[in-house]
C-alpha cells in the first residue's frame, strides 16, 4: 500500500512546496504559490495537514483587513478539502528586525515585538485547529563571541517559553510548543543546536509540560548526529511532539532534500523507530523542491516523499516481521537488553560473586555479537533482495 491516505497523517509547510528557489546566490526560479492552491494539491496527493508561518499565510505588513481576508480563504479551502492545521509557527528570522535574532535579540524592543507577532499567530493557529506550535530559533545565534552572551540570552530564552507557556495557560488553549533545534544557518552558531541541547533547556522552563521538540533530519545530520538515535531519545522523555522529515547528505549546508534523498539508512532506521516507537504525530514534511523545478518537478517530490516514507515503513515492517531477523536479534541479544540489569537490587548485585569475583571476563570478551549479520539483514530489506 503506497497510495498515501489522511489515515497516514502526512502533512507539509506552505513554505515547502511554496519555495521559490531563492538562495544567497541566485534568484527565484519559479512564482510564489496561492496557499489556496496548495491546500487542493496537497489534499489531492493524499496529505491530511498544512501548516503554516504567519507570513506565508499573510504576507508581511498586510492591513488588518487584507489578513481576514486571506484567513477566511484559506479557511474555505481547508475545509471544501477537508485538511487539517495540525501546526502553526512564527517567522521570526526573514524581516531585517530580526538580523539579531528575535526572542534573544539585544534589542529588548525587538524581543517585545517577537513575543507579540508570535501570540497573534497563536490565536490564529488555535483558531485554525492546530495543537503544536513550532518555535525555530533560525536566527537566535552569532557569528562571533562576545556579540553574544550565552547565559544571559538563554535567559531571554527560557524567560519567551515561559510568558508563552502562561498566555496558552491562562487562555486555556489546548496548545504544546515544539522547540526545532539547528547548530548553524542562517546564523553562524544557533543556541539550542541539537535534540540533545533543547530536552536539557525545556527541563528548566516554568511549564516544562507544553514544551517539547521538532527535530529535523537535516538539521541533527548537518552536526554528524544519528537522527534515529536523538529520536529515540526524545521519544524516552516524551518530547517528540512533531518532526520535520526531509533529506540531507552529510555535515554540509542545510539541504532540505525530498525525504528519501540523501542518507537512506538513517531514513530506514528513522521510519523504523517512528513506526515502532509509539510516535502518533503527524508525518510533516519540511523539504524544499530542488531549485532546478518546475511546478511539475514540486509535485513530483511532495508525491514522493509520501511515497517514500511509506515505502520505508513497509520495508521496516518486513524487518521486524523476518523470522530470521527475530533469530537475529535473539543471537544478538537484544532480549537480554530488555532485561534490568539488577532487578534483584543492590545488595544483591553486592552479594553475586559471579557478577564479580567468579565472573569469567576473558570468555565473555570472546563472545561474537552477531551485529554483521543482523545488518546485513536489515541492509538486504532495505534494498528490497528480502
Ligand atoms: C530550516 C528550518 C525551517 C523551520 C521552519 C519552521 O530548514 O532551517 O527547518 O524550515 O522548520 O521555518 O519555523
Ligand atoms: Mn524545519
Ligand atoms: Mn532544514
Amino acid at each position: 500500500r503506497l497510495t498515501p491516505t489522511p489515515a497516514d497523517k502526512f502533512s507539509f509547510g506552505l513554505w515547502t512546496v511554496g519555495w521559490q528557489g531563492r538562495d544567497p546566490f541566485g534568484d527565484a526560479t519559479r512564482p510564489p504559490l496561492d496557499p489556496v492552491e496548495v491546500v487542493g494539491r496537497l489534499a489531492e496527493l493524499g496529505a491530511y495537514g498544512v501548516t503554516f508561518h504567519d507570513d506565508d499565510l499573510i504576507p508581511f505588513g498586510a492591513s488588518e483587513a487584507e489578513r481576514a481576508a486571506m484567513i477566511s480563504r484559506f479557511r474555505a479551502a481547508l475545509d471544501a478539502h477537508s485538511l487539517e492545521v495540525p501546526m502553526a509557527t512564527t517567522n521570526l528570522f526573514t524581516h531585517p528586525v530580526f538580523k539579531d535574532g528575535a526572542f534573544t535579540a539585544n534589542d529588548r524592543d525587538v524581543r517585545r515585538y517577537a513575543l507579540r507577532k508570535t501570540i497573534r499567530n497563536i490565536d490564529l493557529a488555535v483558531e485554525l485547529g492546530a495543537s503544536v506550535y513550532v518555535a525555530w530559533g533560525g536566527r537566535e545565534g552569532a557569528e562571533s563571541g562576545a556579540a553574544k552572551d550565552v547565559r544571559v540570552a538563554l535567559d531571554r530564552l527560557a524567560e519567551a517559553f515561559d510568558l508563552l507557556g502562561q498566555y496558552v495557560t491562562e487562555q486555556r488553549y489546548p496548545i504544546r510548543f515544539a522547540i526545532e533545534p539547528k547548530p548553524n544557518e542562517p546564523r553562524g552558531d544557533i543556541l539550542l543546536p541539537t535534540i540533545g541541547h533543547a530536552l536539557a533547556f525545556i527541563g528548566e522552563l516554568e511549564y516544562p509540560e507544553l514544551v517539547g521538540v521538532n527535530p529535523e533530519v537535516g538539521h541533527e545530520q548537518m552536526a554528524g548526529l544519528n537522527f534515529a538515535h536523538g529520536i529515540a531519545q526524545a521519544l524516552w522523555h516524551d518530547k517528540l511532539f512533531h518532526i520535520d522529515l526531509n533529506g540531507q547528505n552529510g555535515p554540509r549546508f542545510d539541504q532540505d532534500l525530498r525525504f528519501g534523498g540523501g542518507d537512506l539508512r538513517q531514513a530506514f532506521w528513522l521510519v523504523d523507530v517512528l513506526e515502532h516507537g509509539g510516535y502518533q504525530g503527524p508525518r510533516h514534511f519540511d523539504f524544499k523542491p530542488a531549485r532546478t523545478e518546475n511546478a511539475a518537478g514540486v509535485w513530483e517530490a511532495a508525491a514522493a516523499c509520501m511515497r517514500n516514507y511509506l515505502i520505508l515503513a513497509e520495508r521496516a515492517r518486513a524487518f521486524r516481521a523476518d523470522e530470521q531477523v527475530r533469530q537475529a536479534l535473539r543471537d544478538s541479544r537484544l532480549d537480554e537488553l530488555a532485561k534490568p540489569t539488577a532487578a534483584d537490587g543492590l545488595a544483591a548485585l553486592l552479594a553475586d560473586r559471579s557478577s564479580f569475583e567468579d565472573f569469567d571476563v576473558e570468555a565473555a570478551g570472546e563472545r561474537g555479537m552477531a551485529f554483521e549479520r543482523l545488518d546485513q539483514l536489515a541492509l538486504e530489506h532495505l534494498l528490497g533482495t528480502r
